[in-house]
């Protein structure tokens, strides 16, 4: 079969695009950590307060991990502030009992939109002890700009900048 020479160079053309894209896919799974959402867990948005599930938003401790339970609504995270250890995977577990909302942990990949009705999760390691702010990245409303939160790492800022004074006070 004879194909004419500008078709052979159209398809090595279409043949390198697919290999890039491609390339692109596997390259931003493996060095950034973005992945498709794959994970769908359903939740009735007008019983969020009465499922077990989120009966107590916060940080749960285990071994060598930690789970943080959130709601979203307009316009604070629930519990607005939290705390968690250094070091271990920690499992976010996020939904809303209102509207779309952004939860994006500021100096992280951690971006994830919480929709009614469902449960986002996702699991991260900090990379660094301190403090990171949650921001909602998804428009909801009025007080849209208002809408956020903080993850304190490790030993608080503060705290650990105190220690470190009174050590230089004792020391000879
Ligand atoms: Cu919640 Cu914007």
């Amino acid at each position: 079969m004879k194909i004419d020479r500008y078709a052979k160079i159209w398809m090595w053309m279409g043949a390198v695009m697919v290999a890039i894209f491609l390339g692109v896919m596997i390259a931003i799974t493996t060095a950034h950590a973005i992945h498709p959402p794959s994970h769908v867990e359903t939740i009735d948005p007008t019983k969020v307060w009465d499922d077990a599930r989120f009966a107590e938003p916060g940080v749960t401790v285990g071994d060598n991990k930690a789970e943080v339970r959130l709601i979203s609504q307009m316009y604070a995270f629930l519990p607005a502030e939290i705390e968690v250890p250094s070091n271990v995977p920690v499992t976010f577990r996020v939904t809303s009992v209102d509207v779309i909302h952004g939860f994006q942990i500021v100096g992280t990949n951690a971006n994830a939109t919480v929709v009614p009705g469902y449960v986002s999760q996702f699991t991260i390691t900090f990379p660094h002890d301190g403090e990171y702010l949650i921001v909602c990245n998804e428009f909801c409303g009025i007080g849209h700009h208002g809408m956020y939160g903080k993850v304190i790492v490790g030993k608080p800022q503060a705290e650990a900048e105190a220690v470190a004074a009174l050590n230089q006070e004792v020391a000879p």
